[in-house]
């Protein structure tokens, strides 16, 4: 017998509580703070509202997320988790080691997710073969961004290669406007970093340096090349980098003040909150080389006490690879919906553009996972790279140095 959704709620309220018509509610902790951020994760809190459950919002300001997973840390360790987490890649893994993730599979069943979600999405959703977290979308991280009206006036293209990049770069430079507006934070450094290996090395090279943290690639001549152009990259910014968040580098693009921005595809975000038009006002395309860094924002359940929590939890769940949830909210957020066959019609050309390479890419074995973004390594050798990527970017350290101490560094994390 089909059971009604109140009925199913009574029952799940009953399991933790003597109340039995609970509201479901979840206390939800993300990092999406900035205009476009905040734009897109009101989707997500309308779409609950709506459908009966009470939202109690955590959000912890700073890109990338550091500080929100710090928040985390402190909440867990107090015997009071947030319900329902921002949390991707490996890192879902190492909190369900920890034991303190709720099961969604039977949401994951009911809604099967099995068949709507794409293999290589789903693997990161599962913990010991059971869904353990929800996906919101796929962001793309290697996009450079630019100010067409900048780029006009320069008489530059977008550029195809790093050598074009830093010839439209000098040029740039040489008219006063800033070629890279860069936000000096680690996990920018990291960001930019990715791409340029990716670019540099080939999608080969990607994998096995910071995939596979293959101890040749990380401290060899490829990875020479790539802090030669980090170094370069260093000489394009403008003086007051340091500490700058991703957005307000964006927002240097949207003002005209700087030319290009090398950021994933939530500075989309910033450039539709602005009322910008692709195409019109500002130009997307893959930082040059070939193959897909992929960043799949997801949502962890802890586990919690509470009939109204847990139904808060189930709800959600389902809501957020629902098919109205998936496209609402990836129009604000700039990147691409996670659900199969959710219609893009009303998606601009960078989303479709991201869309089409993210096929060709899984069919060519050049869909890789972001280690700036947390989806390819552990935290720890993560964080090690990141660290001697952001010393590098920061000093007049040399290439090979930073190479070797790369490799070391990976080496002493694992
Ligand atoms: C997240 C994005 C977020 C960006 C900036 C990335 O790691 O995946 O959702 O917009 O950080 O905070």
């Amino acid at each position: 017998m089909k059971r009604s959704v109140l009925a199913s709620l009574v029952l799940i309220a009953g399991m933790g509580t003597s109340n039995a018509l609970a509201q479901p509610e979840v206390e939800v902790l993300h990092w999406w703070t900035s205009g476009g951020e905040a734009r897109a994760v009101q989707t997500l809190m309308d779409e609950f509202q709506s459908n009966g459950g009470k939202w109690v919002d955590m959000p912890v300001a700073g890109g990338g997320g550091d500080a929100a997973m710090q928040a985390l840390r402190a909440r867990v360790l107090a015997g009071n988790a947030p319900t329902a987490v921002q949390l991707k890649g490996p890192s879902i893994q190492e909190w369900y080691e920890e034991g303190v993730l709720a099961d969604l599979s039977d949401v994951g069943a009911a809604e099967k997710w099995d068949a709507l979600l794409p293999a290589a999405i789903g693997k990161h959703m599962k913990c010991g073969g059971k869904y353990c977290a929800a996906p919101v979308n796929v962001h793309r991280v290697n996009w450079i961004w630019a100010n067409t009206a900048v780029l006009a006036r320069a008489g530059i293209p977008m550029p195809t290669s790093w050598e074009e990049f830093n010839e439209a770069a000098v040029k740039l430079k040489a008219l006063g406007v800033t070629p890279l507006a860069h936000g000096g934070e680690a996990w920018q450094d990291a960001t930019v970093f990715e791409t340029v290996a990716l670019g540099i090395g080939g999608p080969g090279f990607y994998q096995k340096a910071l995939v596979e943290l293959d101890p040749a690639a990380l401290s060899g001549p490829t990875m020479i090349k790539v802090f030669d152009q980090m170094r370069t990259l260093r000489g394009f910014v403008d003086d007051n980098f340091s500490g700058r968040d991703w957005n307000l580098a964006t927002a240097m693009v949207i003002n005209g003040e700087a030319a290009f921005q090398v950021m994933g595809d939530w500075a989309k975000g910033e450039f539709t909150a602005a009322g910008k038009i692709p195409g019109k006002d500002y130009q997307c395309s893959p930082t040059p080389g070939a193959g897909f860094l992929y960043n799949v924002d997801s949502f962890a359940m802890f586990k919690v006490q509470g009939g109204d929590r847990i139904a808060g939890q189930k709800l959600l769940a389902k809501l957020i690879v629902g098919e109205n949830f998936q496209k609402t909210f990836n129009l604000a957020k700039g990147s691409i919906p996670a659900r199969l066959g959710t219609s893009l019609g009303q998606f601009d050309y960078c989303a479709r553009r991201s869309s089409y390479d993210m096929d060709v890419a899984a069919g060519s074995g050049t869909l890789l996972p972001s280690y700036a973004h947390g989806m390819a390594l552990r935290g720890q050798q993560a964080g090690a790279i990141t660290d001697v990527v952001t010393q590098h970017f920061n000093s007049d350290m040399g290439s090979a140095q930073a190479a070797k101490m790369l490799a070391e560094a990976v080496a002493n994390s694992r």
